[in-house]
């Protein structure tokens, strides 16, 4: 469509005020499938763009004490253990241009308010990643793009107990006890069955170069027709009418 005749077009239009949204991208997958890795590359390789990564596990509920008392019997995997309102409302702001405080989730102490927030600031990409993130449907709507990270079960498995025992100081024990009476039960009734939302599913999460590479490139194209709309607000209209 040339400039020209999108103006010709926006003016006959009307001027309607339509807010320029951000690109808006999903990656689910099991824990330690390689999610964060996966959102590192590709925010490495957008380094020219505003990008940002929202994390689900920032919206973990915070234990009452008698959770806390029995935090081995407490289900991290259940899409209950978010506070997907709060996701939500945080989400909304950042489409409306606001910035917003996002709590850093402690796996230690298993509380969100013991390190200071992040302030995130309105980008043009936003990355929500997440076990659940494609969970709720009102959570998927607000998506351009989803990805699913599928890792084999063993390889999560042994990537989990690295990180936990090494990262979060927890007993090998403990990991292998919370992996088959939580962790496993949960992928297979409630994370594996949001596969089928995936726009693209990535095997061997950050190893897959090329896959990594072609989203990349999807999400610069995608950007580019955002760059036509900063030009063109109305180009929004023109978009859901005609095919360009
Ligand atoms: P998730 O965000 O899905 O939990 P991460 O990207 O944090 O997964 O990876 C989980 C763990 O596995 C981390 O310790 C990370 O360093 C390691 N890891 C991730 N991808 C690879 C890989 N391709 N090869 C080896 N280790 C990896
Ligand atoms: O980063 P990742 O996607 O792996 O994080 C999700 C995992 O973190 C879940 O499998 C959950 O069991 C685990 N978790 C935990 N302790 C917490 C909160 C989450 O082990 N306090």
């Amino acid at each position: 469509l040339e400039p020209r005749n999108a103006e010709k077009l926006t003016t006959s239009l009307g001027a309607q005020n339509v807010h320029k949204q951000p690109f808006v991208i999903g990656v689910a997958g099991g824990a330690a499938s390689g999610k964060t890795t996966v959102c590192d590359m590709i925010i490495q390789q957008l380094h020219d763009q505003r990008v940002v990564l929202v994390n689900q596990d920032s919206f973990y509920h915070n234990l009452t004490e008698e959770e806390l008392a029995r935090v081995h019997e407490y289900n991290f995997d259940h899409p209950d253990a978010f506070d997907t309102e709060k996701l939500l409302d945080s989400m909304e702001n950042l489409r409306l241009d606001r910035a917003v405080d996002i709590p850093n989730y402690d796996f230690r102490s298993y509380k969100n308010n013991v390190f200071a927030a992040r302030r995130v600031n309105p980008s043009d990409v936003i990355i929500l990643e997440g076990i659940l993130i494609f969970h709720d449907p009102r959570v998927r709507e607000l998506m351009n793009m989803k990805i699913f990270v599928d890792t084999d079960a063993d390889v999560r498995l042994a990537r989990r107990i690295k990180r936990d025992t090494v990262e979060k100081g927890r007993d090998i024990g403990a990991v292998l006890d919370q992996y088959s009476k939580f962790v496993k039960p949960a992928f297979d009734d409630f994370i594996l069955p949001t596969k089928k939302y995936a726009d693209i599913i990535i095997p061997r999460g950050g190893d897959n170069h090329v896959a990594i590479d072609l989203i990349v490139q999807h999400i610069r194209t995608k950007l580019g027709q955002h760059e036509l709309c900063k030009i063109y607000p109305n180009l929004y209209v023109i978009q859901s009418t005609f095919q360009i």
